[in-house]
């Protein structure tokens, strides 16, 4: 099949083109154009069916086109080619018209013989008149076969005699993949596929175990069965509350959340608990909270928090904001004297003396204060002072002065639950909020002392940050495995959002962090199954931020940020409706299963293209296992047949066999039982609330 693109023209022609437009181009088919089966294109293809490719030749290249509808038209003069001239009449015959969605063209490749280059965009319109042709399978395959580096087969393509359709990696995972559709149209196949086959496909590469991080978080624990193949490269290391066999206990330790985290955890009010935990953080992960028994050590300990409070109150300016800030600011000092006061005769020589220098400087500033109707503000020059003082009795007692610089209140440097507790106390008092703080207080010894959460949140002796990156993102050459799934199935309720969240972010700032110190990225995807629950639109509320929607701002960073630091995001959702628009908007690939919701329908169409809308009416009608994939990943368009998974290597989520367990037999004949024992049931549900549950043990 050499030659120009007319010599072939004629024997795979189905129809002229009659409306040409920019955007649609109209095509009336011959009469003898097949009905139902092309057979004359190299093998029996359906035709005309939707969604199938034609060609238009123009000028030396084919113009691409998608069919996008098909009709009848009852036409009042009928043309049969070639017959005018012997004088027939033919009687009103329904004419047959399609309707093309311009996709792209298609060139033959220079010096070679039947190879054919498929772009996007049509560098030309053709006339009308113009001929339309099947596409032979070399074409056909062409045009879905289109696209550099396709070095993971992913399945094949109906619409196009079974061409293979492969992906790039780099396209696929680094600009963030949505994977959409109902409830058993194969999502959670195609994810757990996707990462199989790149992973068999870059073993076999590289002759060797890839350097390749997936990490999977799995609301549903649905994959440990997918990637339990212990030795393939695709085993898992897994994640779990109450691990059985070789899975791993989950742990993400207190100490790796975040203020925002914690605030929102803990339902902190903005106005005292806030500023409160804040301090409070800012000690414990300085160890400022330890129990010690020295008196001088203890003390340096107060100056140091002395100084930091000050200089936080000034820079936010209380002592001479709106009332009653400045009221609160000297009821502050009135308080920080009491407690100072009896100290100073406990110490002697320069430490004696600098503390007295700041009690009475303190009480100086307190004096012209407690009269009736006094004037509370206070001015820059007496705050400043008050700061020196304060800062040079530090010094006398050891501190230095990038001591008082206040640490880092989010960096994840360890602490114990119960010295939180202090430090919360500890800032309460020297803020003079005491009896404010007591719901915050509460919700932290609830937190602590709940025998469900102990085991992930993993006070004692427990875990250090090394050892958790390695554990969760991989080792160097990811020499124990590629594959993390963290299994969320089993974490209560009230704090999955807060671990997801805390992981999401975790495993961002690590990579940030990786790329601040060599110069290059370490590329890892971060897989989200069940999206709409933890990447669901939220209200802009800053007052009062939930978990989930904290949860919700970790992932929408990782959508806008996370590439630039190889951080690829696969979303997987049965409701895209309900997803964060701002996430879902920078997901430049996605991977449609069936939809049939049409809030659904209607916003995936908003993210394509007007001129490649066409495909997306297959969505309520595709089966499953079938998907269109769009986007970045791939050239065009293409509706794919996933691979295969073999049965023990899908995800877990067999339908319930009602009828089975009814009638006693599965499909195959086997006896299936279902015995019951309740009184099991109710010990273990009992024996967790009240703490000690036989699944809570550590293994
Ligand atoms: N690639 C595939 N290979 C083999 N079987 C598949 C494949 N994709 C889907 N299936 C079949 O479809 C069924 C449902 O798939 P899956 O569990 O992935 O759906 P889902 O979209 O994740 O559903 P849910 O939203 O409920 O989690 C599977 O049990 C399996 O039988
Ligand atoms: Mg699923």
């Amino acid at each position: 099949m050499t030659g120009a693109p007319f010599e072939l023209a004629g024997s795979l022609r189905i129809g002229t083109v009659d409306f040409v437009s920019p955007d649609e181009i109209k095509v009336a088919l011959e009469i003898e154009a097949p009905e139902s089966v092309a057979l004359n294109a190299g093998g029996p293809r359906p035709f005309p069916r939707v969604n199938s490719y034609l060609l238009v030749p123009v000028d030396d290249a084919y113009l691409v086109g998608q069919v996008e509808w098909l009709t009848v038209e009852r036409s009042p003069f009928p043309k049969r080619r070639g017959m005018q001239d012997f004088g027939l009449v033919d009687l009103p015959y329904p004419l047959r018209k399609l309707s093309l969605n311009p996709l792209g063209t298609l060139r033959k490749c220079p010096g070679e013989a039947d190879r054919y280059l498929f772009h996007r965009g049509a560098d030309a319109l053709p006339s009308i008149g113009a001929a339309v042709v099947l596409p032979s399978e070399r074409q056909l395959r062409s045009i879905v076969e289109s696209g550099l580096r396709r070095r993971v087969k992913i399945g094949t393509s109906p619409l196009a005699s079974d061409a293979e359709v492969c992906v790039d990696p780099n396209r696929l995972f680094g600009r963030h993949l949505a994977v959409l559709g109902n409830t058993g149209s194969g999502k959670s196949c195609s994810v757990a596929g996707l990462i199989r086959w790149s992973l068999e496909q870059a073993e076999a590469s590289c002759a060797g175990r890839p350097n390749a991080r997936f990490i999977l978080l799995d609301p549903n624990g649905e994959y440990s069965r997918a990637f339990g193949d212990t030795g393939s490269v695709a085993s898992a290391r897994i994640f779990k509350v109450s691990p059985v066999g070789g899975e791993l206990p989950l742990r993400v330790p207190l100490w790796f959340w975040n203020s925002a985290e914690w605030c929102s955890f803990t339902q902190a009010s903005a106005k005292t608990q806030r500023p409160t935990l804040m301090h409070a953080l800012r000690f414990v992960r300085d160890g400022q909270t330890e129990p010690t028994e020295d008196a001088s050590h203890e003390m340096r300990r107060f100056l140091r928090t002395l100084e930091t409070t000050i200089r936080i109150e000034k820079n936010s300016g209380a002592p001479w904001g709106s009332f009653p800030k400045p009221k609160s600011f000297f009821e502050k000092l009135e308080k920080w004297r009491t407690g100072l006061e009896p100290d100073v005769s406990k110490f002697s020589g320069t430490q004696a003396d600098k503390l007295k220098a700041l009690v009475d400087k303190i009480e100086v500033l307190c004096k012209a204060r407690r009269v009736q109707h006094a004037n509370y503000d206070f001015v820059r020059s007496d705050v400043e002072e008050l700061l020196k003082l304060a800062s040079e009795a530090h010094s006398a007692f050891g501190g230095g002065a990038d001591d008082a610089v206040p640490p880092d209140v989010d960096a994840p440097r360890r602490f114990e639950g119960a010295s939180l507790l202090r430090g919360v106390e500890a800032a309460a008092e020297m803020l003079n909020v005491s009896e404010h703080v007591e719901t915050l207080l509460i919700r932290i010894r609830a937190l602590l002392s709940d025998t469900r959460m102990t085991p992930i949140l993993d006070s004692v002796p427990g875990t250090t940050l090394e050892q958790w990156l390695n554990d969760y993102i991989g080792r160097d050459q990811a020499s124990d495995g590629c594959v993390t799934i963290i299994d969320l199935s089993l974490v209560p309720a009230e704090v999955v959002h807060v671990v997801t969240a805390v992981v999401a972010r975790m495993v961002f700032e690590a990579l940030q962090r990786y790329v601040k110190l060599n110069g290059v990225a370490l590329p890892t995807v971060l897989v989200m199954e069940e999206a709409h629950t933890f990447i669901k639109r939220y209200k802009e509320d800053i007052e009062n931020q939930d978990a989930a929607s904290i949860c919700c701002q970790v992932f929408e960073r990782i959508a806008r940020e996370g590439r630039k630091f190889g951080l690829g995001l696969v979303l997987s959702s049965q409701r895209p409706s309900e997803l964060s628009p701002a996430v879902l908007s920078q997901c430049n690939s996605f991977l449609l299963h069936r939809i049939s919701n049409d809030r659904d329908q209607e916003l995936v169409r908003r993210l394509v293209p007007d001129n490649l809308k066409g495909l997306l009416r297959e969505l309520p009608s595709l089966p499953s296992q079938t998907a269109i994939l769009l986007g970045w990943a791939s050239e065009l368009p293409v509706l794919v047949r996933m691979n295969d998974l073999p049965k023990a290597r899908q995800p877990r989520s067999d339908d319930p066999d009602f009828w089975g367990v009814w009638v006693g037999r599965d499909e195959e004949g086997k006896t299936l039982t279902r015995d019951i024992d309740w009184s099991r049931v109710a010990a273990d549900w009992q024996a967790r609330s009240a703490g000690a549950g036989p699944n809570d043990e550590e293994p």
